[in-house]
């Protein structure tokens, strides 16, 4: 017998809800893992280095990056996720990655609609064309800048890239993203700068700080002085809590969280959305676009279980990163706006992260790009099927 049976403590419903908005992912590493070698320390510098190897090997050709990130953008379509935020590494003469995810972008716009940072990966200041390859990248069509100033030579050269990132922002028009003090060093304090900047600048582009997770480690009076300048910069934050769970405290006694005080930006009344960071990648060798295990890991490192939290807690995975992606005025199940929802096999927000429901049918611009089937299970057990 195939019986339907509610996967959750209360009756089956089904959750009507914008698509999900992966806020910070990178298509183009996705599905590397173990090419050229596997990161066997775990950390985010070893990661680094055998990024940089593989593009030292020349194993970064166009089709290879495009067949994985092409699987990557099914995979998270494939769990509801509408909306992606990828950065995308420009440290390569050739811009093979970016010219592979510029074509991605084209091709999978019916289904799913790609944002594109131009990242660098190595640098701005200490990578050879550092500048010159970032303004590139955008003449071609990347559409956020990003930045990593917490990995350039010295202090000095990471408050001069943001400066760089600032003025081609003004100068294209469009949105800052930076790689923020991923670091465990509570001497990384460039969300301090990016804040004094767009304070400063006034570019009316969204400002966001990713990853940020030096700000575990700051003291209290220093966060106590940050928040408000945060807030007045307008800072959006995307963070990556099963990556840098992974990535961060290796070795360290006691063992820190390793992730961004995310409640505490949350009650300052910022803006703060997750992402998934890696697809099988040198960085993290797990992952698969399903933003609800991104919320479900991210609700645990935060200490955010209460019934508030969880009752809104899909924010974080859908208006909080359409905040970040600036297409909150056309994001939203609302007359006027363009038809986006996703079906979930459940009822609430609490249930969506308790129970990890099926994404039942999902709808791009008014098209439906999928539906798939509730679950049921084979049984001829008395009692095991519910009423
Ligand atoms: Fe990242």
């Amino acid at each position: 017998m195939a019986v339907r049976m509610p996967i959750c403590s209360t009756p089956p419903g089904r959750l009507v809800v914008e698509p999900f908005v992966d806020a910070h992912v990178h298509l183009d590493y996705s599905n590397t893992v173990g090419r050229p070698r596997p990161n066997e320390s775990g950390t985010l510098f070893e990661a680094i280095e055998i990024w940089a190897e593989r593009k030292d090997k020349g194993l970064n050709d166009f089709d290879e990056i495009y067949r994985n990130a092409l699987a990557a953008a099914r995979s998270e379509a494939a769990n509801g996720t509408g909306f992606i935020r990828s950065h995308v590494d420009v440290t390569d003469p050739e811009l093979t990655a970016l010219k592979a995810i510029l074509q991605l972008r084209e091709d999978v716009k019916d289904w799913i609609e790609i944002q594109i940072v131009a990242f660098p990966q190595n640098t701005v200041l200490s990578f050879r064309d550092g500048p010159q390859l970032l303004e590139q990248a955008l003449e071609m069509g990347a559409d956020v800048i990003g930045g990593i100033p917490h990995n350039e030579g010295t202090p000095e050269d990471g408050v001069a890239s943001l400066r760089i990132i600032f003025d081609l922002a003004e100068k294209y028009g469009v949105p800052i993203d930076v790689h923020c003090d991923e670091i465990d060093d509570e001497q990384s304090r460039f969300v301090e700068v990016m804040a004094a900047f767009a304070s400063k600048r006034k570019l009316d582009v969204p400002v966001t700080a990713s990853h940020a997770v030096a700000m575990a480690y700051y003291n209290n009076s220093y966060m106590a002085k940050l928040t408000s300048k945060l807030i007045a910069a307008e800072l959006n934050f995307a963070i990556c809590p099963n990556e840098n769970l992974q990535l961060q405290g290796w070795g360290m006694v006691p063992m820190p969280r390793g992730v961004a005080p995310i409640k505490r930006l949350v009650e300052s009344g910022l803006n703060v959305a997750f992402g998934q960071d890696s697809i099988a990648d040198p960085f993290y060798p797990l992952g698969d676009g399903n933003m609800l295990r991104i919320l479900d890991v991210g609700l645990h490192v935060g200490h955010m279980l209460s019934d508030t939290h969880l009752s809104q807690a899909l924010e974080f995975i859908t208006s909080n990163g359409a905040k970040n992606l600036g297409i909150s005025d056309r994001y939203g199940i609302e007359e006027g706006k363009p038809a986006n929802c996703i079906v979930l096999d459940c009822s609430t927000d609490k249930e969506a992260v308790q129970c990890q429901p099926d994404v039942l049918c999902s709808v791009h611009n008014g098209k439906t790009v999928f539906t798939r089937k509730p679950a049921a299970y084979m049984t001829t057990m008395d009692g095991f099927a519910a009423s």
